[in-house]
Parts: structure tokens; C-alpha cells; sequence
């Protein structure tokens, strides 16, 4: 039994694999429409969530399964006191496969250890978001063609931003991609990140706080929220919330063809007027993310594919 927790638990082919059958589920879905029949998907959510969640109990009503769990602590038994390590015992035999977000790290891999289903970390504090990254790869994949030789930068949140840190993790593996990581001095990246993740695979990253000194380079821009319910004191928050702000003026700095992601929600840092810009693929990154879930479960439950054989 297999369980996602981080991006490295797929290997680079396994994750190509999996971004295939999620290019083919996109390109005629009717075929994979009643394939999960039978089976049943929990969403355990201890932390809010709209397109993750959503995304996921799309990605089983689309397989023809059925969904089912919590969307808050409070309306689970989290609320009385209970472990995770109690409930993921019970739903293992309410299930077929569990997603859990959780704003503790490694709540999903204490799951995983008192599972008897595959567990996908759904995101887990500040730490992971491998399903996230799934989508930004096949976003990427898609709209670039490619997950080779480009320079991303990541600008917003780099300390607390989950999806930032996987999607470094994963891109690390593939070459030729140069990492330009925007944040103020009090938001950057993690110290792990940088030493045990860039400099221990020998990528080409730089530290900057400019998003206008970066902009002319990258061909694609990874914008995040500043995260407000990790910060200690709110005065902290109200003071970096707004550092960057993307707008029309900005972007006439980058190259026309640059695309900008961001895993959503937005609050302040990309302007609406973007929204209307080309360059713009977060709302479209938000609708990507339902068929990697969708190769995903089918990966997971070793689902054997309409032409045989599975997908890892
Ligand atoms: C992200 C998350 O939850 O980490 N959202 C998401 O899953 N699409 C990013 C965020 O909350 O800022």
C-alpha cells in the first residue's frame, strides 16, 4: 500500500507517469467515468480548504466513487479530544483512501502509520503540499510544454508557504531550472529548504527581495499569500501582508510569454486587473488540479486503466 505524504515518495518516472493519465483523463474523460464505482474517498480537513478539498471530491464523483468526511476540527471528534491516530484506525474501515490536511506537520504521516488505507497529505502546516505541486507540475507541463530549463520565481510567503516547499522539492529533480526566491529577509525560505533541498542537489538559486529586479527573467512567476495563521503576532502579518503586490505596470517588466501561478486564494498580492492578462493561470491551475487527483486515487487504488495495466 502506497501513501503520498511528500512529492518525493513518486520517482521523477512515476510522477511522469502519473501527469500522462492525468493528460489523458483531461483528453476524454467519459472513459474514466464509472471506473471508481464502488469505491469511497474520506476528506479528513482539520484546516479550512475550498479547491483541495473540493478538487479532490470532484476528482472521485468524476471516477464514479463516492465522498465522504469533515471540513472543519470542530465537526469532527478532534473537537472531544481524539487522536489522529484513532480516527484514520476507524475511517480505514469507512474508506478505500483518505486526503487529509492538517495544521500540524506530520499529522498525515502519523496517519499513514495507523492506516490500512493509502493516506495523501492534503497539506500539513507549514511543511508539504504534494498534491498541489502535482497540479503546478501539470500546469506547468501543459502551458510550458515542459518541466525543464526555465527560471521560476517564487515571491510572496517562502517561510510558511507548504506549496512553495514542495514544489522545490519536486523541480530539484529535473534540469536546467533556476530558482529566483523573492521575499522580504522575515519570509524567507526555510533553512532546511535551502540546505538540505537546493544546495544538497546543487541548484541554481538566488535570494532576492525585488519582484521588479526579478521579473525580466523568469518565465515563470509563483506567486503566494502571506500566511496569516501561521504568524505568531498580528502586527507581524499587517506588516509584510502587502509587501508585493503584482499589477498590469509590474508585468510590463516580464517576458510576454511568463506565466503566473499561484495556488490560490489570493488575497491582495495579484491585482485584479491581472486577472484579464494571458499571462494569468491561476484559475486554470485551480481547474488542472481535479485530473491529477483524478490519476492520483486511480494510482493509489492500483485501479487497472480502460487499456490495461495501472499507471505507476
Ligand atoms: C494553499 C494551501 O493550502 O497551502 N492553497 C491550496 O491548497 N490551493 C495555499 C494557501 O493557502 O495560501
Amino acid at each position: 500500500m502506497r501513501h503520498l505524504l511528500s512529492p518525493l515518495d513518486l520517482t521523477v518516472d512515476e510522477t511522469n507517469r502519473l501527469l500522462d493519465l492525468a493528460d489523458r483523463i483531461y483528453e476524454n474523460r467519459s472513459v474514466f467515468s464509472e471506473i471508481c464505482h464502488g469505491k469511497k474517498l474520506a476528506t479528513l480537513f482539520y484546516e479550512p480548504s475550498t479547491r483541495t478539498r473540493l478538487s479532490f471530491e470532484a476528482a472521485m464523483l468524476n471516477l464514479g466513487g463516492s465522498v465522504l468526511g469533515f471540513s472543519s476540527a470542530d465537526s469532527s471528534s478532534a473537537a472531544k479530544g481524539e487522536t489522529v491516530a484513532d480516527t484514520i484506525r476507524v475511517i480505514s474501515s469507512y474508506a478505500d483512501i483518505c486526503a487529509m490536511r492538517h495544521p500540524k506537520e506530520g499529522a498525515p504521516m502519523v496517519a499513514s502509520q495507523f492506516s490500512s488505507i493509502p493516506v495523501i497529505n492534503a497539506g500539513d502546516g507549514g511543511h508539504n503540499h504534494p498534491t498541489q505541486t502535482l497540479t503546478d507540475l501539470f500546469t506547468i507541463r501543459r502551458l510550458k510544454g515542459r518541466l525543464t530549463n526555465f527560471t521560476i520565481g517564487f515571491c510572496g510567503d517562502l517561510k510558511f508557504g507548504r506549496t512553495v516547499h514542495s514544489l522545490i522539492e519536486e523541480l530539484v529533480r529535473y534540469t536546467g531550472i533556476r530558482f529566483i526566491l523573492i521575499s522580504p529577509p522575515e519570509l524567507k525560505i526555510p533553512s532546511y529548504v535551502r540546505i538540505e533541498v537546493l544546495e544538497a542537489n546543487g541548484a541554481d538559486y538566488t535570494e532576492i527581495t525585488s519582484l521588479e529586479e526579478a521579473l525580466p527573467q523568469l518565465d515563470l512567476l509563483y506567486m503566494t499569500r502571506v500566511q496569516r495563521e501561521r504568524f505568531f503576532n498580528e502586527e507581524d502579518y499587517i506588516r509584510l501582508k502587502d509587501t508585493y503586490i503584482l499589477d498590469e505596470r509590474k508585468l510590463s517588466l516580464a517576458k510576454p510569454d511568463m506565466l503566473i501561478l499561484h495556488p490560490l486564494p489570493r488575497v491582495n498580492e495579484i491585482a485584479v486587473e491581472v486577472d484579464q492578462d494571458p499571462r494569468a493561470v491561476y484559475f486554470k491551475q485551480a481547474e488542472l488540479g481535479v485530473y491529477v487527483r483524478m490519476a492520483l486515487i486511480l494510482t493509489l487504488l492500483n485501479i487497472p486503466l480502460p487499456e490495461g495495466g495501472t499507471s505507476c
